[in-house]
């Protein structure tokens, strides 16, 4: 499938890149060394539309496609990846799940404030023993008259401490497995929801990931997301759209780090010519390119899929598989063409290549990746129907 970028989402990315390379550029090498959180990058990220994407505009969003949104995460990693993963958790997995299983009710009260960026978003289902196998969660949720008390530990939670609403997941039914679990809005105000330990992480440093403790935190049951027993289906949609979301944030990571390795070996004098001259370097650069050329048709394709209302689950793991496997090798050619000044703070690479270095771990790592493909391949596993 090949693709032509009608006129809207070509504006779409133009606005974007213009922004991102001004605005978001400017700060990103000083926020990766203070881990100073980019709330001024989302704040005119929210006036350009940027954190309600794909919620229609009855809802205050930019109604956009998810191929639109793609190549705007790409343009706003391709400056900050930290600023990008918060795009992404935001729009991909809190306002998306809002938008497919909230009511009327959530949709008002939550969802335009999240698409007019009121709050950022945050998704917790991962928990210290509970990450590629979220069906082993321990916190438990328990009904209480109009409430739900819920109990329990989330970790890596991305934008843990700046969100203004979390979705949360928890066992309804401690006994079942896909069924037992349930979704559930939490807001900031809540007492019971407990900012824990910060991570100190290698790379998207800006980005907080954070524990986030639930203690006996009474939730109303209007804010339920879905029916209960309903929580596993919501957060595998959800990842699936989120997935496509890390795929594009390789993308522009990978581009950032290829245009920075071109720039250098044009520049570069050695043995008496530009390092651009040399074989060994123009075929790293030709592999380079088709890498990311590759990865881009996936990610579109399966942003296409999607926005054709087919099941995109096998689309969205191979582009996340691929994009983000793609952006490791990129990245570490892009800083071996850099020679020692590659592993030096004076050159971007170095950070594109510890940002990107998370991409094949989150919203699922390579392998839970290789086990959705497979299982939906042989369809002899459950894994999805
Ligand atoms: N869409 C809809 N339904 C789905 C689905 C999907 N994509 N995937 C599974 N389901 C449904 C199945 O149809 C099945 O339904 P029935 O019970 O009605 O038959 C049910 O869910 C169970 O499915 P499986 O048996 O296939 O489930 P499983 O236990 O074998 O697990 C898994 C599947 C793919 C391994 C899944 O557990 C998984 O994706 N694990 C990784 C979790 C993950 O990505 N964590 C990342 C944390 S979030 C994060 O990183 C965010 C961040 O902050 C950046």
């Amino acid at each position: 499938m090949s693709f032509k970028l009608t006129d809207e989402q070509l504006m779409i990315q133009s606005m974007v890149r213009e922004f991102s390379r001004k605005v978001v550029a400017e700060t990103a090498a000083e926020r990766d060394k203070t881990k100073e959180f980019p709330a001024d990058n989302l704040k005119k990220m929210a006036e350009l539309g940027l954190l309600g994407m794909m919620v229609p505009f009855d809802y205050e969003g930019s109604d956009s496609d998810t191929v639109g949104y793609v190549l705007a995460l790409s343009e706003i990693a391709y400056s900050c990846a930290s600023t990008a993963v918060v795009m992404s958790v935001h729009n991909s997995i809190v306002c998306e799940s809002i938008l497919n299983f909230g009511t009327e009710d959530q949709k008002q009260h939550y969802l335009k404030d999240l698409a007019m960026g009121k709050y950022i978003g945050a998704f917790a289902l991962t928990e210290p023993e509970a990450g590629s196998d979220p069906v082993s969660q321990q916190t438990t949720a328990v009904k209480d008259g109009d409430h739900y008390i819920i109990n329990g530990t989330k970790r890596f939670i991305t934008t843990g401490k700046n969100s203004g609403l979390v979705i949360v997941t928890a066992k309804t039914d401690p006994e079942a497995r896909h069924k037992g679990i349930s979704t559930f809005i939490v807001t900031r105000d809540n007492p019971g929801l407990v900012v824990g330990n910060t991570e100190d992480k290698m790379g998207l440093r800006a980005s907080d990931t954070t524990d986030l403790h639930l203690e006996d935190c009474r939730v109303p049951a209007a804010d339920m997301l879905g029916k209960e027993g309903e929580g596993f289906k919501i957060v595998m949609k959800g990842l699936d759209g989120g997935r496509i979301g890390i795929a594009a944030q390789s993308l522009g990571v990978a581009q950032a780090a290829f245009d920075a390795a071109v720039k250098y070996a044009k520049q570069r004098d050695q043995f008496g010519q530009k390092i651009s001259k040399f074989q060994g370097l123009r075929w790293i650069i030709a592999d380079m390119a088709t890498e990311i050329e590759a990865a881009r048709q996936l990610t579109l394709s399966a942003a296409a899929m999607k926005d054709s209302k087919k099941r995109f689950t096998t689309q969205a793991s191979m582009a996340k598989l691929y994009a983000s496997e793609m952006v490791n090798r990129v990245t570490a050619k892009a800083l071996q063409m850099h020679g020692g000044y590659g592993f030096t703070k004076d050159y971007p690479v170095e950070r594109f290549y510890r940002d990107a270095r998370v991409f094949t771990i989150y919203e699922g790592t390579s392998e839970i990746q290789r086990v959705v493909i497979s299982n939906n391949i042989l369809k002899d596993k459950r894994t999805t129907k």
